[in-house]
């Protein structure tokens, strides 16, 4: 393939990558944005294997093929509560990618590059094999914690900052040996380098709390990107470091978006600071429940349905376990053909990724102009008869809003309390992923409906569609 038909190839992939972001960003356009993806990459991959620079196509083929069943396999077994796991298990391999083509980059010196061209050469693999390495370490750490195989208790050793700098400064250090080393004396420094780096990726990552892995994962991501980046300045590849930047920017803007939505710092979330209180269980006698739970049953729950004129659903983490959104959605349609005004209330971090909620909702056919976000919605909680709180816990927690030493406090929550009645659907008293006791179990129009969110929703759903029709007469629930 001829270069000037590689560079019109890249410009197209760059386009439907940047159409695929914007198609993303909208659950109305997310299906077409994938497509733009999908096709984008295609594109990418067929130019650049057909490019005069790729020779070696038994090589290409016997790592793509199985690259790419294995990948296939992995993606369509994984269920989407275990997303951020897999995420951060390809983050690591971008950064394994960006390592090993800086130092395979290092070994082949270009002999046109002289002067300033190989010292900017040389600053790009050094700073690309540094991310990479980060980006490698601390994406298996996260992956480890999501997965619960390391504990998700952050790792706090004495005087963790200093050693974090001590790393930095040999960095920098190495950095400087490696600029002024002449290729391929330089390998020596670099892969000491390399070396420093996996510790910081993993010593960093280690030192955050469970509770602040998504923006970790989405942090990583956006590392990951900038190691692409990296790679293709590395390869002259100018659609690696477009693909690269959109990644790390995208990335980026994401974990301040996250680290919005919990109310945290994005410098407090890398210092480990969340974790530390929130991915520990409230101890006994601390956050002392104020009253009583009150337990309901399917049929009182669906009875105060059957009266209600403004019913507000607020999904979490547990409808996304117990796959109970496409009850959920029968359930929704039952109470719009009975004229009652149904909505959503998703809450930016609800669920283990972003977007959770409203994936499994598209996926349940549930109309996208009665799905909205929480700034969307709070206001309305006043004027709603009955909210049904289904797995969620974090996100509906008043005691980030009312109390001050909570370790969630200040994190912008669904205020469902407010609406004339509340039904919490799940199977205990047990506390959420931020292991924070939640008061609203305790709240005067709460009422508690134990167990498996699928089994229950299933029970109000045949008992919404056994009395179809015969509740005509509508009365106002207490107002
Ligand atoms: P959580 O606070 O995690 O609470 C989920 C609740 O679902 C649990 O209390 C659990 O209570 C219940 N549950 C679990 N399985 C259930 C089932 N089969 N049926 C019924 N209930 C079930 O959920 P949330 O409100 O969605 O908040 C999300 C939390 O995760 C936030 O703290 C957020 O920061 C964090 N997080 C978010 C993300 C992103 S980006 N969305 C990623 C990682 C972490 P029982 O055990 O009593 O049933």
């Amino acid at each position: 393939m001829s270069n000037s038909l590689i560079t019109v190839a890249y410009i197209a992939a760059i386009a439907l990558f940047i159409l695929s972001l914007g198609g993303l960003s909208n659950q109305e356009s997310a299906r077409k944005g994938n497509v733009y993806g999908i096709v984008g990459m295609l594109l990418a991959f067929g130019a650049t294997a057909l490019s005069s620079q790729v020779t070696g196509y038994g090589i290409l083929i016997s790592v793509i093929v199985p690259g790419a069943i294995i990948g296939a396999i992995l993606a369509s077994r994984v269920a989407m509560t275990s997303m951020p796991e897999l995420v951060a298990m390809l983050h690591s391999f971008v950064g394994l990618a960006a390592v090993l083509v800086g130092i395979g980059n290092y070994l082949s010196p270009d002999p046109a590059l002289v002067g300033t061209e190989e010292t900017i050469h040389l600053i790009e693999i050094y700073v690309g094999v540094f991310i990479g390495a980060v980006t490698f370490t601390g994406s298996i750490i996260a992956f480890g914690k999501l997965r619960a195989i390391i504990s998700s208790k952050p790792l706090m050793l004495p005087a963790r900052h200093f050693l974090n700098l001590g790393m930095l400064i040999a960095t920098l250090w190495l950095g400087f040996q490696f600029m002024t080393t002449e290729v391929p004396h330089g390998l020596q420094p670099l892969l000491i380098m390399t070396g420093i780096a996996c510790v910081l990726g993993l010593h960093l990552v280690a030192g955050i709390g469970g509770a602040d892995m998504p923006v970790v994962i989405s942090m990583l991501n956006s590392y990951s990107g900038w190691a692409a980046a990296a790679a293709g300045f590395m390869l002259s590849n100018d659609l690696l470091i477009v693909t690269g930047a959109l990644v790390g920017s995208s990335g980026a803007i994401l974990s301040y978006i996250m680290c919005r939505a919990m109310n945290r710092s994005f410098i407090s979330v890398i210092l480990g600071g969340f974790g530390e209180g929130a991915s520990k269980p409230a101890a006994k006698g601390e956050q002392q429940p104020a009253g009583e739970a009150k337990a309901t049953t399917v049929e009182e729950t669906a009875e105060l349905l059957r009266n209600a004129r403004s019913v507000i659903i607020t999904p979490g983490y547990g409808m996304a376990v117990a796959q109970a959104q496409h009850a959920v959605s029968e359930i929704t349609k039952i109470l719009r053909d009975r004229k009652v005004n149904v909505r959503f209330g998703i809450h930016p971090v609800a669920g283990r990724l972003p977007g959770h909620m409203n994936v499994l909702l598209a996926e349940a056919n549930v109309p996208y102009d009665i799905v909205l976000e929480m700034d969307e919605i709070n206001e309305d909680f006043p004027e709603t008869d009955v909210v049904l709180v289904i797995g969620a816990n974090d996100t509906v927690n008043p005691s980030a809003l009312e109390d001050p030493s909570s370790p969630i406090a200040g994190m912008p929550v669904l205020e469902v309390w407010k609406a004339a009645n509340v039904v919490v659907m799940k199977r205990s008293m047990a506390s959420g992923y931020a292991g924070v006791d939640n008061p609203l179990f305790y709240k005067e129009n709460t009422q508690m409906l134990f167990g498996d969110a699928k089994k229950n929703v299933d029970s109000i759903l045949v008992s919404l569609r056994e009395s179809k029709g015969t509740s005509a007469d509508k009365v106002l629930v207490a107002s």
